[in-house]
């Protein structure tokens, strides 16, 4: 086999943390252990982390740079011989690298011609230290006497259960009604996507053990389960209803024939069970990074199973496009995309060959089926004025051309706002979300908001204008007015409005119809409700699941709102604090999964499990004891089958 040229060349990188006698420092290392010298080259490298606009180098210089992806040279006629390593030292990134997951997760090398090598790239290490990187779902084994007999998460309102069988092989399970049906279908499809092999639904000649359901009052989301020695009655009025019982069933069976001893399953008794809250939901940012109609149907087992039930896309970011429309081919064409010399550059540790991906009609209307049988309403978001560098790349037509200076976002995405002077901007929007509007029948509909620099649309004119007219100024107040202008025609298509918390400054959009996620801090929400803003709690410090677990350097993930372990995040109580009134304006909570850090699907199956499955059970449960969770938490399914070690590291 002919090796390729760039075989043998490394990159690697450190972090020095600032000390008192010096700033930090950043330093990448590239290392040529193949038998040619190399010259003529640059190297364009990505992670999280972004190198500054006023970085001092050592070692090379910046060529190009859009927020975190970079190309660096070195001196004119630099010849990296073989055996040696080229050195770079970067004295100023946007942030302090606090964890393994920050730095250059790829690099490449560039060459005079445009050709492209990838990089062996290694994650970066901390200066002195050499301690294991974590990923995998943490280790939560089964104690060997659990708290509660039954295994199930989120834990039930009402059990009362008693006695123990010999643990049943599966659930044969039988309902007349259409809703019976439906629900019963549902389960065994959730339940072979998410236990392939394990046969949880059998028939009776299989040794199933009978389940009957059957219709009852109640309502909504709430079921009762009956126990007798050879069979369990499963009532609930709604498909939703039944699915949740047969969920909570699947889970006693399941935790009792892998935990024989531990856990029982029930002869007498009963559960009762509904949900404290009725928006239990997870964002999925799937623009930084993209996840396959697979993964995400996968994703949506695992939500049904925490008894979760709103899948809030995030569709589009500066990053990306995800979703096709028919009018603006372009979109897809080429925001859906990177990679080297392409629209969009190889952002946050892709590779310079052509990556990325989007979802087309077909896939979108296959999942928001899927997810209506497991019981979950799926909002997409398009976030805008915000976040659209990626839209904007696609359709520069929606630029003000007399717009002549530059802002940047706090990800330091240059101009990346749409801007609301600019009336064809509007006819755009409402085409593409006519569109959306047909593919996902939701009742809301989330437009993003968050994170408008407040020096935005200043340089132009036509913002400018749009301002004087309005008597107003300042992005706040024009976001406020391109945000009201969205509502009204979401409003007038019948569907209630969805954005983040900043969608209440600059005036701020109607109470009416809108429901806006918090997520700045803990703080925000209660601020959201007090202002008569229908509120779902979402703050970055406890509900963000891409910050690490704790602050040490060898955990993954991000560090911007903290960390959480899984057991702060459990312990985070949505509306600590509010008056009377303000909970009413409580509509639920939300875990958000932000994919910068998702450098690989163990470092997802860290961040994600078993921390999703708290804030499921605090949006599930009104009785919350986290040592019963952590004897429980180890059964719930991740996404990828990554596990840390028994023991941990
Ligand atoms: C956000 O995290 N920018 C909503």
């Amino acid at each position: 086999m002919v090796a390729d040229w760039y075989e043998g060349v490394s990159l690697s990188s450190e972090w020095q943390p600032a000390t008192e006698a010096a700033g930090a420092s950043y330093r990448l290392f590239v290392t040529n252990r193949g038998p040619a010298p190399l010259a003529g080259f640059r190297i364009g490298f990505s992670g999280p982390a972004r190198v500054s606009d006023n970085a001092a180098l050592v070692g090379g210089s910046v060529v190009a740079r859009l927020s975190n992806y970079c190309e660096i040279a070195p001196a004119a006629g630099f010849v990296l011989a073989p055996g040696a390593t080229w050195a770079i030292e970067i004295k100023a990134l946007d942030y302090p690298i606090r964890h393994w997951t920050d730095g250059a997760v790829t690099g490449f090398l560039i060459l005079a011609d445009g050709s492209t090598g990838a990089l062996r790239t290694e994650p970066t290490r901390l200066a002195g230290s050499d301690a294991v990187r974590r990923k995998g779902t943490m280790h939560f084994p089964v104690p060997e006497h659990p708290p509660v007999p039954v295994s199930v998460i989120p834990w039930p309102r009402h059990v009362a259960v008693s006695g123990r069988r010999t643990v049943p092989p599966g659930l044969a399970i039988g309902g007349t009604s259409p809703l019976a049906e439906a629900a019963a279908d549902a389960f065994a499809l959730l339940t072979a996507r998410l236990f392939p092999g394990e046969g949880i639904v059998r028939p009776a000649h299989q040794g199933g053990y009978r389940v009957d359901l059957v219709s009852g009052t109640g309502g909504g989301e709430a079921y009762a389960i009956d126990f007798a020695p050879d069979h369990a009655t499963v009532t609930a009025a709604t498909e939703a209803g039944f699915l949740y019982g047969l969920v909570t069933l699947g889970q006693i069976l399941r935790g009792a024939r892998l935990h024989l001893r531990q856990f029982s399953f029930p002869t007498a008794g009963r559960i009762e069970d509904a949900p404290r809250m009725g928006w239990r939901g997870c964002h999925l940012d799937v623009a930084r990074r993209f996840y396959g109609r697979d993964e995400v149907e996968h994703f949506l087992a695992i939500l049904a199973w925490n008894k979760l039930n709103v899948l809030h896309w995030h569709l589009s970011d500066d990053e990306a496009w995800r979703v096709e429309i028919d009018a603006y081919p372009q979109l897809t064409g080429r925001a859906a995309w990177s990679g080297h010399g392409l629209t969009l550059p190889p952002l946050l540790g892709a590779g310079p060959e052509r990556s990325g991906g989007y979802y087309t009609r077909q896939d979108v209307r296959a999942v928001v089926a899927l997810a209506a049988r497991f019981g979950i309403d799926v909002v997409p978001e398009i976030d805008m004025p915000g976040h659209c560098y990626a839209l904007l790349a696609a359709l520069p037509a929606l630029r003000d051309p007399g717009e002549n200076g530059l802002y940047h976002s706090i990800q330091s995405f240059p101009n990346n706002c749409l801007n609301p002077g600019v009336e064809t901007v509007y006819g755009a929007v409402e085409t593409i979300l006519g569109e959306m509007l047909e593919l996902f029948p939701s009742r809301y509909f989330h437009v993003g908001a968050d994170e408008v620099p407040e020096d935005a649309w200043q340089t132009s004119p036509v913002a400018r204008a749009l301002g004087e007219r309005l008597g107003v100024s300042g992005a706040a107040a024009l976001q406020a007015h391109f945000l009201r202008r969205l509502q009204a025609f979401l409003t007038a298509n019948g569907r209630v409005t969805g954005a983040w918390e900043e969608a209440s400054h600059g005036g701020g959009i109607d109470r009416d119809n809108c429901y806006l996620v918090g997520w700045r801090s803990a703080a925000t929400s209660r601020e959201l409700a007090a202002a008569g803003y229908s509120v779902v709690v979402a703050p970055g410090e406890a509900y963000y699941l891409d910050m690490a677990n704790s602050a040490d350097w060898h955990e993954c993930g991000a560090a911007w709102a903290g960390f959480s372990s899984p057991e702060a995040t459990y312990r985070f109580e949505p509306t600590a604090g509010w008056s009377a009134v303000e909970e009413q304006h409580l509509r639920g909570v939300q875990a958000c999964i932000w994919s910068e850090p998702m450098t690989d699907r163990a470092v997802f199956d860290r961040l994600v499990f078993p921390r999703l499955s708290a804030i499921a059970e605090t949006g599930w449960s009104r009785d919350r004891d986290y040592a019963r969770f952590a004897a429980l938490a180890g059964l719930m399914p991740n996404l990828y089958g990554q596990r840390e070690p028994a023991g941990g590291h």
